[in-house]
């Protein structure tokens, strides 16, 4: 009988030793071990054993039950610790491989040149105002002087909506709506989209200037003089030459066209400034009597200044960008730069 003991433990040692995953594993554990399984066998048999060996019998079984139990053990740690290496192997990740940057947004060149105007006007007084971008006919060019089939409305191609509303071919119709709202003194900024049907490298159907307007009592020419100059300086420098040009506006009178020495060249004359050596940078003028008597100021009682312009052109040589169709393309590497 110890014999078959021996015997049975050699076996399932040698079964043990050929099983290499859990299952192959429980299948031999039930065989021998398991309650119907051959050592729980060679033990029923222990009646027709002599008395005296019957404890000898039993405590040799517990002693192989004990070992292939501890075997068994040990051989299920050895198959989880293999399957915990061959998944760290297989989900190995390489930590010294860049990672993939996250890109930050940034704010649009033209809003942060739009953005720095509106700031220097906020320190001179100025309060910012905004108007629609479709638009009635009548703000947009009665009430600035601009009558139908005048030939001054050829200076704007227009975008009509129907036959009295237009998408805003400038922000000059803000000057209007905030005259008719408010009275006297007005100090007011006012940036906004403007659409006209031009494209080429210097226009696009839509684009964005800034209108300013000051009117109080007694403000001349001198007062429009000095403010765009100061405001200029501010945005291309204490050194930049600046140079006022007679005009003509329906809604100033008198009108000028405002010049800088041309960043480019420094006045020398290039491609850019088109050999003149000085950029038009805004219109301005001094409101016409007409504009104040269409929103009920007396043209007797209080003058003003107006200007307008452009934000793209103005970033555009800030910055020197040649195409103006690069703000509008939002291709990042653009972008990037400002
Ligand atoms: N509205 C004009 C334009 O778009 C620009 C302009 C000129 C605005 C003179 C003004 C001004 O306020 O006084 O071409």
């Amino acid at each position: 009988m110890i014999k078959d003991l021996e015997e049975l433990q050699k076996k399932a040692e040698e079964e043990l030793s050929r099983a290499g995953t859990e299952e192959e594993l429980l299948v031999i554990k039930t065989k021998y071990l398991g309650r119907k399984g051959l050592l729980t066998g060679l033990l029923r048999n222990i009646t027709s054993l002599p008395t005296e060996e019957r404890a000898l019998f039993g405590k040799r079984s517990n002693e192989v039950k004990d070992i292939l139990t501890a075997k068994i053990e040990d051989i299920l740690q050895d198959i989880a610790s293999r399957k915990r290496d061959e998944t760290l192997l297989r989900e190995r990740i390489d930590v010294t491989l860049p990672g993939r940057g996250i890109r930050y947004g940034r704010i649009h060149p033209v809003t942060q040149v739009s953005r720095e105007i509106c700031d220097i006007f906020a320190g001179l007084g100025f309060s910012v105002v905004e108007g629609p971008e479709v638009e009635l006919d009548y703000y947009n060019f009665e009430a600035l002087n601009i009558p139908k089939d005048h030939p001054a409305r050829d200076m704007q191609d227009t975008f009509y909506v129907e036959e009295n509303i237009v998408l805003r071919t400038h922000t000059s119709p803000v000057q209007i709506r905030t005259m008719e709202k408010q009275k006297p003194p007005v100090r007011i900024l006012s940036p906004g989209r403007v659409y006209r049907p031009d494209s080429d490298v210097s226009h696009t159907p839509m684009f964005h200037q800034i209108e300013g307007l000051l009117v109080d009592r007694g403000i001349t020419f001198g007062d429009l003089k000095g403010v765009l100059t100061f405001f200029i300086k501010k945005v291309f420098g204490e050194e930049t030459a600046i140079r006022f040009r007679p005009s003509f506006f329906p809604f100033t009178e008198p009108s000028a066209e405002v010049d800088i020495q041309c960043v480019m060249c420094h006045g020398s004359g290039c491609r850019v400034c088109g050999q003149s050596g000085w950029l038009e940078i805004l219109g301005s003028g001094m409101v016409d009597p007409e504009v104040f008597k269409n929103v009920g100021y007396d043209p007797e009682e209080v003058s003003g200044f107006a200007f307008g312009l452009g934000l793209e052109r103005i970033a555009m040589l800030k910055y020197g960008v040649s195409d103006i169709r690069l703000f509008f393309e939002n291709e990042w590497r653009f972008l990037e730069q400002f």
